[in-house]
């Protein structure tokens, strides 16, 4: 029985946590105090997932791409910085308070939610006849204007002139950054800037898992263009974050896109659209593309006092570029990647549950086996993990039978097992059974690396 792709439930949500925990993905924070709201650790083999959902992002947008260049920007910023970027003034969400139970909610989490929030958008919300979803009472306070910045201050002194804001996008880094970058690099038009890092938001509801929570990772790029050519390139960069996706395995019909009508746009963006992702829990936004248009260089050049309008020697014009963005949670596309691998199908023992993640992204790609442990078979066991592990990223086990081993580097989706076996003794050869099919081929341990790297494409 095939669980996800064509009929993922919420179960499998449940399912997929457990795992997460179970296995070492991920675990709530600060867990043995009760966790810290919505923040996540990543585990052992959580953080080589993420990283290598990191690294195919990078790698596609950066080192396989004559035209973008990466950047590691500061968390704090000059606060300035968001007064430009319209974040002190626009980066708000609607937050009511129940007069009864005092529970507080978004105003698209009640019933007819996005009803609601084009009300408010348009500064009409009546919630007189609205019940709480918690205690069903009709006590709804008006909303009220909650910024999703996190405030802190530098310095000893906690005063107005101290202020700082943890950054609640990545992006600004690479605006405050662009002339460095395009003077530095000698980049022409268009060229694109890309970063990958934490950013921070005290979301009213945070949930589902690592879908939505306070701290995250995001993996942003802006690609800086002539404003004529905007349209165009939005275009091309929708079609390649697409495929981008699919060629890390997601089916098609679990990627869909979205575009956002003109009254839920980001204060920033003139058009943007949306690669949803089927989650467990529906339909939901994975990866947002926004023509940003001149919006942001535009308000830093007014903020900061700087022309930062760039000189294009074949025309001899000055202008500010537009800019065309794809922004993508890290730990989001992490959930979707698990969520699109996991799988589940009949076999002799029951169900066997296989993360069936893409070579590249599986945390470890080979696990080596003896058939059980025994004298004999580990220090040839031992050999062969080795030579395996300078290669790739690998494990070794050799605990319970090796039917329960397999289905345990199933369920944590690594590509190759490597048996070691008694007639290894004598033959010098090993089992190299695949993941996805099960199928096994016998090779001598002389060949052993080269036909791994063979099967994982390395
Ligand atoms: N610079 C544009 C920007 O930040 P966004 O649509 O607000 O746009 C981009 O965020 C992506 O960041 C989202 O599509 C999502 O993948 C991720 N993201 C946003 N808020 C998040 C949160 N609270 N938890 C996890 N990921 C989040």
């Amino acid at each position: 029985m095939t669980v996800t792709k064509s009929g993922m439930s919420e179960d499998v949500a449940d399912k997929i946590n457990s795992l997460a925990k179970r296995r070492g993905f991920v675990f709530p924070s600060s867990e043995i105090y009760g966790g810290a709201g919505a923040t996540w650790d990543y585990g052992p083999l959580g953080v080589e997932l993420k990283n290598n959902v990191k690294r195919a992002w990078w790698r596609a947008m950066v080192q396989l791409r004559d035209d973008i260049v990466g950047i590691d920007a500061a968390i704090l910023m000059h606060p300035r910085v968001w007064e430009a970027s319209g974040h002190v003034e626009n980066f708000i969400d609607p937050l009511v308070e129940c007069g009864n139970c005092r529970k507080r909610f978004r105003i698209d989490e009640l019933s007819d939610g996005d009803a609601l929030m084009d009300q408010w958008r348009d500064g009409r919300a009546d919630l007189s006849t609205v019940a709480c979803p918690n205690c069903g009472q009709k006590k709804l306070g008006p909303p009220r204007r909650f910024n999703l910045m996190f405030k802190t201050f530098v310095g000893p002194v906690e005063d107005t002139a101290s202020v700082a804001w943890l950054r609640p996008e990545t992006a600004q880094g690479i605006f405050v950054n662009f002339e460095n970058v395009q003077q530095s690099t000698r980049r022409k038009l268009p060229f694109g800037i890309a970063q990958v890092g934490k950013s921070f938001r005290n979301e009213i509801t945070p949930g589902n898992f690592i879908f939505r929570s306070r701290e995250f990772e995001q993996m942003e790029m802006q690609y800086f263009c002539r404003p004529a050519d905007a349209p165009r390139l939005f275009d091309e960069w929708l079609a390649a974050r697409r495929r981008w996706y699919d060629d890390l395995g997601i089916d098609d019909d679990l990627l869909r896109f979205r575009e956002h009508a003109e009254n839920e746009r980001a204060h920033y963006a003139a058009k943007a659209v949306d690669i949803q992702f089927r989650f467990p829990f529906g339909w939901q936004e994975m990866e947002g593309i926004h023509n940003r248009t001149d919006y942001d260089l535009r308000r830093h050049m007014e903020f900061s006092g700087k022309d930062l309008r760039y000189f294009d020697e074949a025309t001899n014009e000055r202008f500010i570029p537009y800019v065309v963005e794809t922004a993508v949670g890290a730990d989001r596309a992490t959930y979707a990647l698990l969520c699109a691998a996991y799988d589940e199908e009949p076999d002799k023992e029951g169900i066997r549950v296989v993360l069936r993640l893409h070579k590249d992204l599986a945390p470890y790609k080979v696990a080596v086996l003896p058939l059980s442990k025994n004298e004999r078979l580990t220090p040839l066991a031992r050999e062969v993990y080795a030579l395996v592990r300078p290669h790739f990223l690998s494990t070794y086990d050799e605990t319970q039978a090796i039917g329960r081993r397999y289905r345990r580097q199933d369920e944590i989706g690594t590509p190759l097992c490597v048996t070691i076996d008694f007639p290894s003794l004598d033959d010098h050869a090993v089992t190299i059974r695949e993941r996805d099919s099960m199928a096994q081929v016998r090779v001598p341990i002389a060949d052993l690396v080269p036909a791994l790297r063979e099967k994982l494409g390395a």
